[in-house]
């Protein structure tokens, strides 16, 4: 998001807040008697006086596997996005992340807490009470044990409920599942590029790709959703529901354990064909290592072969899995019927990375159209090299990632053109930020999250 990294332009912030903060809390105060000079949004005088009048404030938690961070949005009376201080948005941010604290559960919920008094700081006290506090925490804390991410979690909510007034329930402050990441994204996406509030085939679908996992999210008709069909044993529904400006969405969201861009390594490297990796750049040789487990990923003496590269994805991916559901992506997972929705995607994260480290989009520009086709045409190419090259080739690269340029790439390409049914050669915008208004912000989960807590509430006859 406009983020203001670092511990030193948080201090900075927090010293801008509290001498501009006070200014527009006077401002709204006073509003009631002086003429409602600030704060008016949208004229209606009756509740100008009221906290609504300040808009509405969300605080948002992302627990990460290597830090937490804490957002806090403000939201106008028309969900418009309101200034905090100098920026759109509050951020600050903690290192390690709660995982680090397995077995000591008050130390990890303690290691919020100065995130929670920034964020108390922010929000103006009278409208505490009314402001949602939600925490998602990334899969990764489930690796310590399921009890021990319980124990986190548990002394999370005693923190915020001992700690501050801000709303929230037990439910808030949970893991997030992938099929969430995925329907947040897509609010957020859509709320930022302002197609929310009209027909659902306005709207454009989001492909993001994480290390653990990749999803899925766009919307459909509200016939196709009624004929969604149910997800397998243990798995998210196909359909989550989205509410917005009086519309009702019905999102396709799913999420693909195991395919995200780090695990989806050692997913391919177990599908390989005899003793060596086919997607592996010549002059390679050792493991990688995923969640504490190794894959041999010796290449070829003749180093990678593209084709024979992308017979390893595809049994990887499982592209020839029974399915039940007549349309599929892969492993038998309903693709969602396609539709207006999905005419616009976007792809995130571990997509845009790849796209603007190798070169195919503009590593400075927020947002950039490529097609699905440059992941091949770059794999093409990259696969051809041995390490040593292809470390000169590609300087943007991490060094680490370089000998996997071959499988990253032919495996982006296989599975957004075999496995997400996209075609080849139409263009799809690979997106970090997106411009709002005079702002640059990162479409990400937490805004979503944030959005749908804020209107959630305004739901019934509003
Ligand atoms: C790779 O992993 C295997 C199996 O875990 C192990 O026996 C071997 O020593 C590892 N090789 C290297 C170079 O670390
Ligand atoms: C779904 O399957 C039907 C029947 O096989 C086909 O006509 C339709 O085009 C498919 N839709 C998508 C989005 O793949």
């Amino acid at each position: 998001m406009a983020r203001v990294v670092g511990m030193a332009a948080v201090l900075i912030l927090v010293v801008q807040l509290a001498s501009s903060y006070p200014i527009l809390v006077h401002a709204a105060d006073a509003a009631g008697v002086l003429g409602r000079k600030a704060g008016v949004i949208d004229g209606k005088a009756a509740t100008e006086n009221t906290p609504a009048g300040m808009g509405r404030y969300a605080v948002i938690f992302d627990a990460g596997s290597t830090g937490s961070r804490v957002y806090v949005f403000r939201f106008d009376r028309q969900m418009d996005l309101a200034r905090i201080g100098d920026d759109i948005e509050f951020f600050a941010k903690v290192k390690p992340g709660l995982s680090s604290y397995a077995g000591q559960p008050k130390e990890a919920a303690n290691s919020i807490l100065p995130l929670l008094d920034k964020a108390k700081s922010v929000v103006p006290s009278r409208l505490t009470k009314t402001t949602p506090l939600k925490l998602g925490a990334t899969a990764g804390l489930r690796l310590i044990g399921n009890q021990k991410a319980e124990q986190i979690l548990d002394a999370v909510r005693d923190l915020v409920h001992k700690k501050s007034k801000f709303q929230y329930k037990a439910n808030w402050i949970n893991v997030l599942e992938g099929t969430q990441e995925g329907s947040y994204l897509w609010v957020a996406l859509n709320y930022l590029l302002d197609k929310l509030g009209g027909d659902y085939s306005q709207t454009v679908g989001v492909i993001d790709m994480g290390g653990g996992s990749v999803q899925m999210a766009y919307a459909i008709s509200a016939t196709a959703a009624a004929r969604a069909p149910a997800a397998a044993n243990g798995e998210d529904p196909y359909i989550t529901k989205e509410y917005f400006k009086g519309k009702d969405y019905n999102v396709y969201v799913h999420s693909y354990l195991r395919y995200g861009a780090f695990a989806a390594r050692a997913e391919i490297l177990k599908s390989k064909n005899g003793p060596f990796s086919s997607c592996m750049l010549r002059g390679f040789s050792g493991n990688y290592t995923y969640h504490g487990k190794e894959y041999d990923a010796t290449a070829r003496p003749e180093g990678a072969v593209y084709e024979n590269c992308r017979e390893e994805i595809t049994k990887a991916l499982k592209l020839n899995a029974p399915c039940h559901t007549k349309n599929c992506t892969f492993n038998g997972v309903w693709n969602g019927g396609g539709g207006a929705g999905q005419n616009n995607i976007y792809a995130s994260t571990g997509f845009y990375y790849l796209a603007s480290h190798v070169g195919f989009i503009d590593s400075k520009a927020p947002s950039a159209k490529a097609a699905p086709a440059a992941f091949m045409a770059a794999a093409k190419k990259a696969c051809q090299l041995d390490v040593k090259k292809a470390k000169v080739a590609y300087p943007n690269v991490d060094d680490m990632d370089v000998p996997y340029l071959c499988m990253d790439l032919s495996y982006k390409y296989t599975l957004l053109v075999d496995g997400f049914g996209l075609q080849p050669m139409k263009k799809i915008t690979f997106v970090d930020k997106v411009k709002h208004g005079e702002y640059y912000i990162e479409a990400a989960w937490p805004l979503g999250t944030a959005i749908e807590a804020v209107t959630h509430k305004e739901k019934p006859g509003n």
